[in-house]
């Protein structure tokens, strides 16, 4: 006969549940995941009502501003009543902070409550930074412990506009055992936040940390439960820090915000197009602009090439901010296509800034850019480069090029070189229309 106190395991990757324990989850593979389920008994309710509505009377929810516009733009529009956010991003990189500020500015300059709820920090360190960031309110109440259920019991006393939870992992929701941070206790206060914010029709914003390779630690379907993902990230070198949506059941996650880390606090950057160059006027062999697209956001990226003899065998290729088998790629092209041997030379690509381009229009500047170089002939200054290039060396359109090229004409570019299959709408720049390398590197190539 089937006990009814059988042990129970569950993958900390997929979430599977099963009675066997295994080094392997057999559903995702995965290797030394599996760990006991700690279920505590489902709450009995004691309104079984049921009730449905038309969706026509349904009123769209009026939003709650954060106060800080890139978060508010990232969101789509600012907090959503009775939803909850979720943000992850690795150690340090400024989510307490970016939060507090929110926290903070929300009850400073609309005199509505709001709870900072820290697992982390003790209330001494969370005001300190909140003088240290000037969003130091008497609004801005703090609670610091990891007991969940007390935390959400102050709710009760006051109308909050919203409150913030850092982070789920150092968080225990009371009615189940084991340690903050396992998947058990992760999902557990995930849910019951989930269920208060719903409750008191308030917004939630969780803290969640990331695990090595970039997700969210916890179960996979933390993220599945939540209303909207956000990822915090930045180069640990660079002060500048970005916010995309990952997903959002209230907006679009093409939204980019970038921010800057000063000693104050975060600081939202306004001209983000020009924030990967650094406008110089000076036109050096192997340089190419061009519009890259993050999200929705037109960012104006300078790309790096340089050759050098080689005193190897074979030639060494190094790609920082492209990905090196594109590289490759476009190095051969430039070979066969454009007849430029580069065969005895070591190339270097790089981004400036320390941006990434994955967008396939970074093809033709980059050509553009190693043609120049293995040259030694300067591109024309004011001129930036849109377009992906095919192996056969055909230049083809990309997405939002009307987008791209209103950017370029703001940031003061006076011809664009696109695909002469793109069709255009904008008519703010001079255009060069070209559908194959060779056409596009005429000037390089005539130059011998
Ligand atoms: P924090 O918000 O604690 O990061 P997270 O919660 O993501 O772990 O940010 C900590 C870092 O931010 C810390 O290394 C110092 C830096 N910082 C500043 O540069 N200026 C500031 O005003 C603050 C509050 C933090
Ligand atoms: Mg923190």
């Amino acid at each position: 006969m089937a006990s009814a106190n059988i042990t129970k395991y569950i993958c900390t990757e997929c979430g599977s549940i099963t009675t066997t324990k295994t080094g392997k989850c057999s559903s995702c593979g995965s290797w030394g995941t599996l760990e006991v389920l700690n279920e505590s008994p489902k709450p009995k309710s004691n309104q079984p009502s049921v009730k449905i509505i038309s969706a026509s009377d349904v009123k769209a929810p009026k939003r709650i501003s954060t106060c800080i516009t890139e978060l508010d733009r990232v969101l789509g529009g600012g907090l959503v009543p009775g939803g909850v956010v979720l943000i992850g991003g690795q150690p340090g990189i400024g989510k307490s902070t970016l939060l507090l500020q929110a926290a903070g500015s929300v009850a400073k300059n609309y005199d509505i409550p709001v709870l900072y709820i820290s697992g982390e920090e003790s209330d001494a360190q969370v005001s300190l930074r909140a003088s240290r960031i000037n969003t130091m309110s008497e609004k801005l109440y703090l609670y610091s412990g990891s007991n969940l259920e007390e935390a959400l019991s102050s709710l009760d006393s006051n109308s909050f506009a919203f409150f913030v939870l850092d982070s789920v992992q150092a968080m225990s929701a009371d009615s189940n055992s084991g340690w903050p941070g396992t998947v058990t206790q992760v999902r557990a206060v995930a849910q019951r936040v989930i269920d208060c914010a719903r409750d008191k029709n308030i917004p939630a914003v969780l803290i969640g940390h990331i695990t090595k390779d970039g997700k969210i630690a916890g179960p996979m379907m933390l993220e599945h439960m939540v209303d909207t993902v956000l990822n915090f990230y930045g180069e640990g070198y660079s002060s500048y820090r970005m916010l995309r949506a990952v997903k959002n059941r209230y907006g679009s996650t093409d939204e980019l915000g970038i921010f800057e880390m000063n000693e104050d606090g975060l600081t939202p950057v306004k001209d983000k197009s020009g924030l990967y160059w650094n406008r110089d006027d000076v036109s050096v062999p192997g340089v190419a602009m061009t519009i890259a697209l993050e999200g929705n956001t037109p960012l104006a990226a300078e790309i790096q090439t340089l050759s050098a003899r080689t005193i190897f065998p074979y030639p060494r290729r190094t790609s920082r901010g492209i990905e090196l088998n594109r590289f490759q790629l476009l190095t051969a092209v430039i070979d066969r296509r454009c007849n430029i041997s580069t065969g005895n030379h070591d190339l270097y690509i790089n981004v400036a800034g320390g941006l990434t381009l994955s967008d396939p229009s970074a093809d033709l500047p980059s050509c553009a850019a190693i043609a120049s170089s293995l040259r030694n002939i300067s591109l024309q200054s004011g001129t930036c480069w849109l377009g992906e290039v095919g192996l056969a060396g055909e230049i083809r359109p990309v997405t939002r090029i009307d987008l791209r090229l209103k950017e370029a004409a703001r940031l003061g570019f006076h011809s664009a070189v696109v695909s002469s299959r793109e069709r255009i709408k904008f008519d703010g720049i001079k255009i060069i229309s070209v559908s194959h390398i060779d056409d596009a590197l005429s000037d390089i190539l005539s130059k011998r």
